[in-house]
């Protein structure tokens, strides 16, 4: 038992991330592999669900399987009777919880009441947990949750979007960081129904789930002194704990929450899910440690991207000049609370026209609360609006992407607002080169290969450029080892890399020397890793903190005898490179050593203790609110599509991003692999359907929510174009975690349209509608 119990501990240290032996000098703009990389694929990065400790209890989670009413009995006694059972909880013995919604909002809820799970008989949505199974194995606690039965009283319950559209109605309110669509500009309506060319076309997305490779998990152990720590999936530790220290009243002080390393998330791990709440009632009532981990079905209990019902109307002069763009959307929400995602603000922005008019409503399902998920908004929004600028070429006799070029804007067109930067013209220029765009015969089903019909489609892609507040604290030790922490996250998308590269960086040090630690709520504050804001944001705080380190170094230099800086009179007359306190030449550059340079080794070794600093990053609110601040993209993509089966296959992508400095070139072009793919995923596979009958998911798993896999993907082609944007962030970057998927699928759409002639207004695009 000892044995067991020193190997646990072992396996409970959390692994540090920290770049290879001989990684060295890093510059932005280079790549290098991922610091956790090693971890990840040795077993050695542990996840929610993979903590261990001796006495450790398991849940399983039972899910409702009516849609609206409320729980007349629960009938327990099977399961309870059943081999290991040692708990069963439901809402007459769950602990006690607060009762206020107020408690159970958290850092990016939806306007209107969050879901409270277990908190009584009523029955909001199918699929909702009515019960969690306590029992020694998990394998245990899967039997019995099998046995519970309930009686339900059911309410007549509404999941059809398309059949509700007349209840669409505007949201209450906005949730932050999402802004209401501006209102309109000239005379849409008129100036649509007055130009000699329109578009007017309908669309349609249903549900689709995120699907990371990491279920939904909670692990609650306690140290010896009662101190709580939960290993959780979740996009923010700091976020999980505020959850359950609200809901529970336990003091934030008792209470630690991890996430060390997340296994994707996409948007699911923004807000605390049901099995955090669940795992900590459990651990409350039996005292003891206990793990939740969701099924590969109940992950599509939780949240989801919305259906989503669209109209475009477009309408331009006969040289191509835009006269009208009327976007409408209306999408699903629950009944308990307004999730926006506003879907057609980008519509404004991306093209110059005079005539605008957006509307954004909402209808209240008996659902759960759709979630972010990987650009919301933007994925279903500019897929419709760049479908329709396509049918708009073709009505013109124009090229689509001289179309876009006609109509494009430096400025936001509503209030002539700048952007901050917008690279979006070298991205068609540099894009549509490496694609060979010029030698493309407009004609559909012009191109024949193989018995195949070839399609070459083009669209244009635009994501939010965000910044938030983040804390990043730096401890330098005399061994010449950084280590900067925040409670940030790193979701696979290669924060670890990124942030120890910079701090290695600012510091003039081999980046094996740097290790950043994240993802612990007792750590210095960090927002959510969302909305492609994490580098602005962190980025940002250690470049801040790394300069007040070297102001430190600065004034230990002007002290230590024989140094080369004594009689220096300002601390910006020094800068770090290479592991040497160097003089900054009148061109910001090094003075080459040794015409004055004092390793930093022999300058540590002399102060002989840690040297520690901190910096609290606000967003650059002053700049950022005089200016639009957006990533662009031009995604350019073939298709070649069998008629006979109506089976589609992306051959090639061409993806041209601006999104600001680029800090780790190989994480950040994975994340825009990443993007493309889901957005060849979201074109041709995803979707989740419901049985309006039972207002319920059937498709609940990965056998039949299909999603890309390999063989799905061919060429994908990155190209990262220059830019620098210091109003986004002090080091320029922008943000590069959802732009990859934006326009995606509507270049495969129009790419299809080139091929067939056929033009499919919904996704995903099925052989049934590509036949
Ligand atoms: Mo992202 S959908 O902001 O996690």
């Amino acid at each position: 038992m000892k044995v067991l119990e020193a190997s646990i501990e072992a396996r409970q240290r959390d692994v540090q991330p920290v770049a290879e032996p001989g990684t060295g000098h890093v510059k932005t703009g280079q790549g290098t592999p991922r610091v956790d990389g090693r971890a990840k694929v040795t077993g050695g990065a542990r996840y929610a669900a993979e903590h261990v400790a001796p006495d450790m209890l398991f849940g399983v989670v039972v899910c409702s399987g009516v849609a609206r009413g409320r729980i007349r009995q629960l009938h327990l006694g099977e399961a309870l009777a059943a081999p290991g059972v040692v708990e069963i909880l439901w809402h007459g013995n769950r602990p006690r919880m607060r009762k206020l919604g107020l408690f159970y909002k958290d850092m990016t809820s939806p306007s209107g009441t969050p879901f409270k799970p277990l908190y009584d008989d009523r029955v909001l949505y199918s699929g909702q947990p009515i019960a969690l199974v306590v029992a020694r194995t998990f394998e245990e606690a899967r039997y019995a949750s099998s046995l519970v039965r309930a009686d339900y009283e059911e309410e007549p319950h509404e999941t059809n979007l398309l059949e509700n559209l007349h209840r669409a109605r505007e949201p209450r309110r906005m949730k932050a960081g999402f802004s209401a669509p501006p209102g309109p500009t000239g005379q849409a309506d008129s100036a649509f129904a007055a130009a000699p060319v329109q578009v007017d076309m309908h669309f349609h997305h249903g549900v689709e789930h995120h699907n990371p490779l990491e279920m939904h998990a909670s692990t609650v152990l306690f140290e010896p002194d009662g101190h709580m720590v939960v290993y959780d999936k979740t996009q923010s530790s700091i976020n999980s704990r505020s959850a359950i220290s609200r809901a529970f009243g336990i003091p934030a002080r008792k209470l630690t929450v991890k996430n060390p390393f997340v296994g994707g998330a996409f948007g699911s791990g923004l807000r605390p899910q049901y099995q955090l709440y669940l795992a900590v009632m459990a651990a409350l009532r039996l005292e003891q440690p206990v793990r939740v981990v969701l099924t590969r079905q109940q992950m599509f209990s939780f949240g989801h991207r919305p259906e989503t019902w669209q109209h475009v109307q477009l309408a331009a002069e006969r040289d191509g000049t835009l006269k009208a763009i009327i976007h409408e959307c209306i999408h699903e929400t629950s009944r308990f609370e307004d999730y926006v995602e506003v879907v057609v603000n980008w519509s404004g922005q991306l093209y110059k026209c005079d005539n605008v008019r957006l509307r954004y409503e909402v209808v209240s399902l008996d659902q759960y609360t759709p979630l972010d998920m990987r650009a919301p908004g933007a994925a279903h929004g500019v897929h419709a609006l760049e479908v329709a600028m396509d049918e708009l070429s073709y009505a013109l006799k124009m090229d689509p992407l001289a179309l876009r070029l006609k109509n494009y804007t430096d400025v936001d067109p509503a209030g002539g607002t700048p952007y901050s930067t917008k690279e979006l013209r070298a991205c068609y220029e540099q894009g549509a080169r490496r694609f060979g765009w010029e030698r493309r015969n407009p004609q559909p089903r012009s191109l024949q290969e193989g018995g195949e019909l070839v399609g070459w489609g083009m669209a244009t892609g635009q994501w939010d450029a965000l910044q938030m507040l983040a804390r990043v604290r730096a401890v330098l030790h005399p061994d010449g080892r950084l280590v900067l922490s925040s409670a940030a996250s790193d979701i696979g998308t290669g924060s670890y890399t990124a942030f120890s590269q910079l701090g290695a960086e600012a510091m003039g040090l081999p980046m094996e020397n740097v290790a950043f630690q994240l993802g612990d709520s007792t750590l210095p504050f960090a927002p959510v890793e969302g909305g492609s804001s994490h580098v602005a944001t962190i980025g940002s705080a250690i470049v801040g903190v790394c300069e007040r380190l070297q102001r430190k170094l600065w004034s230990i230099a002007r002290v230590m005898p024989d140094s080369p800086f004594r009689d220096s009179a300002r601390s910006d007359e020094v800068l770090l490179l290479h592991g040497e306190m160097r003089w900054k030449r009148a061109d910001g550059q090094a003075e080459p050593a040794p015409a004055g340079a004092l390793p930093l080794a022999d300058l540590l070794a002399w102060w002989g203790r840690p040297i520690e600093e901190s910096y609290f990053q606000l967003p650059n609110k002053l700049q950022q609110r005089k200016h639009v601040c957006a990533t662009h993209s031009a995604v350019f993509c073939e298709v070649r599509v069998d008629e006979e089966f109506g089976t589609v296959r992306v051959t090639r992508v061409v993806s041209a991003v601006a999104a600001g400095r680029i800090v780790n070139e190989t994480t950040a072009r994975s994340q825009v692999m990443g993007g493309v793919v889901w957005g060849i995923s979201q074109a041709l596979h995803e979707e989740t359907h419901t049985d309006h009958r039972l207002g319920r998911f059937m498709n609940h798993n990965l056998s039949e929510y299909h999603v890309a896999i390999n063989a799905d993907v061919q060429d994908i082609d990155v190209v990262f174009v220059p830019e620098d944007d210091r109003v986004v962030s002090r080091i320029g970057a922008k943000g590069v975690g959802e732009i990859g998927i934006v326009g995606v699928a509507a270049a495969i759409s129009n790419a299809i349209y080139h091929a067939t002639g056929r033009r499919v207004r919904s996704t995903p695009m099925t052989p049934d509608k590509v036949m």
